[in-house]
């Protein structure tokens, strides 16, 4: 079992959501038992000893390995949400999109200066979901913040926007 393999399952589905895009589709590697474990075990060996506390998984296919990881790590999990959903006080960014901009929040207690913060996210594109949650984590102040894809769309830089991590790491990348 190994990294080629998972890549093996990743379904590539042509134009969508739109025209022109090769959507890559995790949904293939999760069902699949023997690629969902790897994964875990994979990010699991890279990240067990870089003093993690806190995953925090972006909002929604962030919190499909982020939880599993971070119960892995013996670190807790954070839920960086769509605008809305979480209850308590929170912290909110937005960013640019092609058309248009979205934001992400949360809560404001979720992290504190101690915390060696994992941002979590099954795919890195233009990198303005990740960018946003790397701010909204540093904001609140995080000792230091590593950032991990299970996916990168190299030919769109977006790790170029992430230099203030310590850390950007993608099992995979296109
Ligand atoms: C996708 C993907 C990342 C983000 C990457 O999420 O899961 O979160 O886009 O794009 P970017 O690097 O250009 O910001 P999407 O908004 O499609 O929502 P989902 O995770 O809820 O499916
Ligand atoms: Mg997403």
């Amino acid at each position: 079992m190994n990294i080629e393999y998972v890549k093996s399952v990743i379904r590539n589905v042509p134009d969508f959501p739109k025209p022109g895009i090769q959507f890559k589709d995790i949904t293939t590697a999760l069902k699949d038992p023997k690629a969902l474990s790897f994964m875990i075990d994979h990010l699991y060996e890279y990240y067990k000893d870089k003093g993690i506390t806190k995953v925090a998984g972006i909002e929604s296919r962030g919190f499909i390995i982020g939880p599993a990881l971070a119960a892995r790590l013996g670190a807790g999990f954070v839920m960086i949400r769509k605008p809305g959903k979480l209850p308590a006080d929170t912290i909110q960014k937005s960013y640019a999109l092609e058309y248009g901009e979205d934001t992400i929040e949360m809560h404001k207690d979720a992290i504190g200066e101690n915390d060696v913060v994992l941002v979590h996210d099954d795919l890195l594109a233009t990198g303005g979901t990740a960018l946003a949650a790397l701010e909204l984590v540093q904001e609140v102040g995080a000792k230091s913040v590593l950032v991990n894809f299970l996916i990168e769309l190299a030919f769109l830089d977006g790790t170029a926007r992430l230099s203030s991590a310590e850390d950007v790491y993608a099992m995979i990348k296109y």
